[in-house]
């Protein structure tokens, strides 16, 4: 029924509405997309649609991203607001904002601020005004990469595992990383601690990645000989060491695709894609690491598509203020050109 109600005010909008939809979204969800990608490549899409209402289907950070970059002409919806990225709430703005400002005046050093994409808009407004940047786990090797040559060192935040996965491919070593201790709301941070670091890393963290064990993917290469483990970076970096391969969900998708046929690929991440992929691909061996879905990407529902859709012309739509939205532009096109 909210397939077939979908389905007909598609048509009736047609060139006027665009339905984006990042891959950890349900089937039922994906099928009525017009583009389905990772957050870099649905960051990239926005300016280039010419779609008036476009619906994102994601979480909400990445609604908010496209409400940055927007035109004036289009509106950005999602169709629950609530879906809020867990990894996304643990930077709030004024929090990051207070720990940068104390690490830049107590330190005297230039330490560049990279926002990974899931977080706030504001988040990206403190990066924008602080000479710093966003990446995504795409690109998050050139922007780290690029951030350390901007200044002194970088503030990553907030996901702590995509930070040290990416330190680990640069080569810096362990003893110029610092995991920093913001509790206490940033009072118990000890800047003398960060005087001689490269790399600050925000304690962030997704639970849906976090739950995977090296335990896991020790025992399918003994159930699967000769298989194959791919994981997302988000994965802590014991598990991204032990791992064949790591990378962004379209890496992933794209790696399970240029397999041969007969290959068994175990795939660490989120399991709505790790199922699809078994779907896509039945001549290979998908095997899910462990079973972790995201309740946060679960809260869109084809229910909520259809409602949002039967009253788009006047339904909430997302947007940010022009002081939020100024700087998090100049951080997300930063981005955009380094990785252009
Ligand atoms: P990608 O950028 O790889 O699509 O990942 C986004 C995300 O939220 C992973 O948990
Ligand atoms: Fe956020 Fe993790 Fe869900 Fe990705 S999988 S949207 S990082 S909670």
């Amino acid at each position: 029924m909210y397939s077939k109600i979908i389905t007909d005010l598609r048509e009736k909008y047609g060139k006027r509405l665009a339905i984006l939809g990042h891959h950890y979204q349900s089937d039922e969800i994906i099928a009525h997309t017009d583009l389905a990608g990772d957050s870099l490549e649905l960051a990239r899409q926005i300016d280039k649609l010419e779609a008036e209402y476009i619906v994102f289907c994601g979480v909400h950070f990445m609604a908010e991203s496209a409400a940055i970059v927007r035109k004036d002409n289009q509106k950005i919806y999602i169709p629950d607001a609530k879906a809020g990225c867990v990894m996304a709430n643990m930077a709030p703005a004024d929090l990051v904002d207070k720990v940068l400002t104390k690490i830049l005046n107590e330190s005297g050093r230039k330490i560049i601020p990279l926002a990974y994409v899931n977080t706030p808009a504001a988040v990206k407004t403190v990066c924008g005004k602080h000479g710093g940047s966003v990446c995504t786990s795409a690109n998050a090797v050139k922007m780290m990469k690029w951030a350390l040559d901007q200044g002194d060192g970088v503030l990553f935040l907030p996901d702590k595992n995509l930070a040290f996965n990416t330190a680990d491919k640069l080569g810096i070593p362990e003893e110029k990383r610092l995991l920093l201790d913001i509790r206490k709301n940033g009072e118990n941070l000890d800047v003398s601690e960060t005087l001689d670091k490269q790399l600050l890393v925000w304690p962030g963290l997704c639970a849906i990645h976090q739950r995977f064990k090296l335990s896991q993917i020790e025992n399918l290469r003994i159930q699967h000989p000769g298989c194959k483990v791919v994981v997302h970076p988000e994965c802590p970096p014991a598990l991204v060491q032990a791992a064949d391969g790591d990378g962004s969900t379209s890496y992933l998708i794209k790696y399970v695709s240029e397999s041969p046929a007969g290959s068994t690929i175990v795939v660490g991440t989120e399991t709505n894609l790790v199922y699809r992929l078994a779907q896509l691909f039945p001549d290979k061996k998908i095997i899910p690491l462990s079973v972790s879905f995201c309740s946060s990407m679960a809260k869109i529902t084809e229910k909520k598509l259809a409602e949002l859709l039967q009253n788009i012309e006047t339904a909430d739509f997302e947007d940010v203020s022009d002081e939020i939205r100024e700087p998090a532009k100049v951080a997300l096109e930063r981005m955009l050109k380094v990785c252009a």
